[in-house]
């Protein structure tokens, strides 16, 4: 069976999916919205002389220090270096740890390790799927004492907590106002992972804006890391930016993402003509910058941002009522108050015990359909790399590993007009409808 053409149905899935007819093509689970404007802008970088980090980039950096209301960003090659970065400036190394959610993408995990410290798991709340304040604070206060400079050292292991790294799972706000405090009682810091939260706020401010970071906690770091990867709510193909609350951290941040050259913010200037070709690395950095050619791309994503976030809000609606009638059969994402939800996920999560259909039966019935899926996310501690090191076994974290054994990403980029979006969800509502028990 192709997915494209959904018409050989593998005959175990047709029993689900009984007279119900494929979409006409096939609805990619989140394609980037590409128009005329990104494809001149990225033709003019491409014959603009310079390819690489310049102009344009800097560009993208102002635009979005005033998208996100901070004095500074450095935009880098990807989400997962900005948090690999992120930790790194905050000054986290070996001996040390950083407390996070199970239901993310590896990279959060993954930055700690780079880092030489280890990531904590605590469990998220039910109904948003992020990380929740009740656990983190059980973990602090119950595993942890606290030391001679006032941070939490966890019993079991002997490593010092330095910051908390939260995720806006699915552009839903974490909890700011609840962890915040919790960081400020044990000194730590926080790396927002900001990926899915281009467009997310909360309280009235926009993820990544200073204000979130309390009075109590202002001697604290205070960072985000957002995503440009080719599904999210702006698009560079690859790419992804650091916020930072202390200008030093920035400005490091910037130097390692450039190999540790001092100088790094005009390094394309020294090919200009008043520039020189003398230049000093007094740190060991990485290769991690954002070019010309992406930040092109994203300076026209950007201005279409408001476009792509109602969008992605009115297909998001689609759904909901699309499963208004069916009762318990599913759970929908619901949005907190004082939340603004920045839809870059639609996570439905089905109801096993009202169903005949299972999770993974429903994804490959609506693949069958022509309707393309994803699951966010298999929890950190189920990775095999994961698994025996950090020893959190199936169970210990419930509320995450049920959302993921429930959870379906349904597709709700703007590249999808509401018209195929209502089909979808009006095919998916039948397909659940008629699998009831
Ligand atoms: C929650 C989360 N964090 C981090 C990342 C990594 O982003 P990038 O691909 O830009 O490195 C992703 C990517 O999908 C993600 O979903």
């Amino acid at each position: 069976m192709t997915p494209a053409d959904g018409q050989t149905i593998n005959s175990d899935i047709s029993k689900f999916i009984g007279g119900l007819k494929p979409l006409p093509a096939f609805v990619h689970f989140s394609p980037p919205k590409i128009g005329p404007g990104e494809v001149a802008a990225v033709t003019e970088a491409l014959t603009s002389g310079w390819l690489t980090t310049g102009p344009r980039a800097e560009r993208f950096e102002k635009v979005m220090a005033e998208h996100l209301g901070t004095d500074g960003v450095v935009a880098l090659s990807s989400c997962t270096a900005a948090l690999q970065l992120g930790l790194k400036v905050m000054g986290l190394g070996a001996g040390e740890a950083v407390i996070t959610t199970p239901l993310t993408f590896v990279s959060t995990a993954h930055a700690a390790v780079y880092n030489g410290a280890r990531p904590f798991l605590c469990d998220v709340s039910a109904d948003t799927g992020n990380l929740d304040p009740e656990r983190v604070l059980e973990f602090l206060e119950r595993e942890c004492e606290v030391d001679s400079r006032g941070l939490p050292v966890h019993r079991k292991t002997n490593l010092t907590v330095r910051a908390l790294v939260p995720v806006h799972y699915g552009g839903h706000p974490v909890d700011l106002g609840k962890l915040w405090p919790i960081a400020a009682r044990f000194g730590l810091g926080i790396l927002e992972d900001a990926a899915h939260a281009l467009g997310t706020g909360l309280n009235g401010l926009p993820v990544g804006h200073p204000g979130h970071r309390p009075m109590e906690a202002s001697g604290l770091a205070s960072l985000a890391a957002f995503s440009f990867y080719a599904t999210k709510n702006v698009a560079t193909g690859e790419g992804g930016l650091l916020t930072a609350s202390d200008p030093a951290m920035l400005a490091r941040a910037r130097k390692l993402s450039a190999y540790g050259i001092t100088d790094a913010r005009r390094i394309w200037e020294r090919y200009s003509p008043r520039g020189t070709w003398a230049y000093d690395v007094d740190e060991i950095g990485f290769k991690a910058n954002f070019t010309d050619i992406q930040a092109a791309l994203g300076l026209v994503q950007m201005s279409r941002l408001g476009e792509f976030l109602d969008q992605r809000a009115q297909n998001a609606r689609i759904w909901s009522e699309a499963f208004a009638g069916l009762g318990d059969l599913v759970e929908l994402p619901e949005v907190r108050d004082g939340a603004v939800h920045s839809w870059h996920l639609y996570p439905l999560r089905l109801r096993p015990g009202a169903l005949r259909i299972s999770r993974d039966e429903f994804i490959m019935a609506l693949k069958a359909l022509n309707i393309g899926t994803s699951v966010m996310f298999i929890p950190i501690h189920y990775h095999t790399c994961y698994r025996g090191w950090l020893g959190y076994g199936e169970g210990d974290l419930p509320v995450a590993e049920d959302f993921f054994a429930r959870e379906v990403s349904l597709p709700i980029s703007p590249a999808h007009p509401p018209e195929v979006i209502a089909e979808a969800a009006e095919l998916a509502a039948r397909l659940l409808r008629q699998n009831a028990r």
